[in-house]
């Protein structure tokens, strides 16, 4: 009766399932993992829920995206060099729909989109749901995220059905920056091969090691690129449920883009009115809650390489994002570390081959969030430095 695109497995892993005994249990988690900005003690003005978006008595949909609510993003894009026109955009109830969106637009079942690898495991139930292949190209930790076009070609050459590339910037869980230059070759290199970009902005206004803004991929390009952010990073808000696309690149195909665009939409309008009605007032807040997670993230940082300095534990600093790495010592796996930390300390962390990181980087990876309260974050890292020079 059911699809074969829909029989995921859903049997608990070790850890999650360990994770609910001792929650069952009544025991407490010191949670490392923990990326929802809501729950992280980040001071939210007053009200924001409801000043931002009092309740709307009428309904015009517009299947794009209100007027409004489109030059307010457009204004956001702008602080970072956007250059394009607000009814370049596409808005959604969030980045993962729009992925979906994208996936229906630009490929047919079977065809394929090349994504990173380490990676965010985000796309795989997406694409499978749209009955695409997703193929990975490497983003070594040793490259500092820089892509080798000829490994990028080398993969795209084996997938003819190739329809998109994905890039992540800042990337997700490496925190790894797109340089100038880099994003020039891969529009240049999607050009030639009628490939269209989509680049993943979420965490833009996150850079750690350099002062914001990062420049917005939202320009021009000899390629049709679509760029995607939303409330949910930018202004702390993923219970808004408003994130957006632009659509750049060479004009009959941001034409035709934008159209097919629109009766897709329209299919679904599903980007609340009251929601898209307060956009410009939750990013006239969004300034000072991303100053606040700067701050959390740099503070986090700073914690993790005092707490790990001259040990066994190499932190990998990321240059933006949530995120950060650490390589542990080569005595077990990273699933083990992950659960026996969890299971002797209480200390959940992510394990780095649930982004990939198990072929790609050296040694075990275990990936933490900075979002997480300094004082949790701080006693987090003592109990996995304990945890691990007992095993040693
Ligand atoms: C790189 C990246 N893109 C997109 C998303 C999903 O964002 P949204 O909440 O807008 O669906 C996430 C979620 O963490 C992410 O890490």
């Amino acid at each position: 009766m059911f699809s074969r695109r829909t029989a995921w497995t859903r049997q608990p892993t070790p850890l999650a399932q360990l994770r609910a005994d001792l929650q069952a249990d009544g025991q407490s988690v010191c949670d490392l993992t923990d990326t929802n900005p809501t729950q992280q003690g980040f001071a939210y003005a007053p009200d924001v829920i409801a000043t931002c978006f009092p309740p709307c008595p009428h309904y015009s949909p517009e299947p794009l995206g209100l007027e409004t609510a489109r030059h307010a993003i457009h204004r956001y894009l702008q602080t970072h060099g956007g250059q394009l026109t607000p009814d370049q955009l596409w808005i959604g109830a969030s980045t993962s729909e729009l992925y979906a969106h994208l996936m229906h637009l630009l490929g047919d079942p079977g065809d394929c989109w090349l994504v990173p690898e380490p990676g965010y495991p985000l796309l795989d139930m997406i694409a499978d749901t749209a009955g695409l292949s997703l193929q990975t190209y490497p983003l070594p930790l040793a490259t500092d995220g820089y892509i080798s076009m000829d490994a990028l070609d080398s993969v795209r050459a084996q997938a003819p059905r190739c329809r998109a590339i994905v890039v992540v910037h800042p990337h997700n869980p490496t925190g790894h920056l797109l340089a100038p230059d880099q994003l020039e070759h891969l529009t240049t290199y999607c050009a030639a091969h009628e490939l269209a970009l989509v680049i993943d902005e979420v965490f833009l206004d996150y850079p750690l090691d350099r002062d914001p803004p990062l420049p917005t991929a939202a320009r021009p390009w000899p390629c049709l690129t679509f760029t995607l952010s939303g409330l949910s990073k930018v202004a702390l808000l993923p219970q808004a449920k408003l994130a957006w696309t632009a659509v750049t690149g060479p004009a009959q195909w941001v034409e035709e883009a934008l159209e097919r665009a629109a009766l897709l939409a329209d299919t679904y309008l599903n980007t609340a009115t009251t929601i898209q009605t307060g956009a410009a007032q939750a990013l006239a807040h969004a300034p000072a809650m991303q100053e606040q997670v700067r701050r959390r993230c740099r503070r986090n940082l700073s914690i993790a390489q005092q707490v790990f300095a001259e040990t066994e534990i190499t932190v990998r600093p990321p240059p933006g994002g949530w995120a950060c790495l650490l390589r542990l010592p080569a005595l077990q796996d990273d699933d083990a570390w992950a659960f026996t930390l969890l299971k002797h300390q209480q200390v959940l962390t992510q394990p780095g081959h649930l982004f990939g990181l198990d072929r790609l980087a050296r040694g075990p990876h275990l990936v933490l969030s900075l979002l997480v309260h300094s004082d949790i974050f701080l006693l987090g890292c003592e109990r996995l430095l304990a945890h691990v020079q007992q095993k040693e």
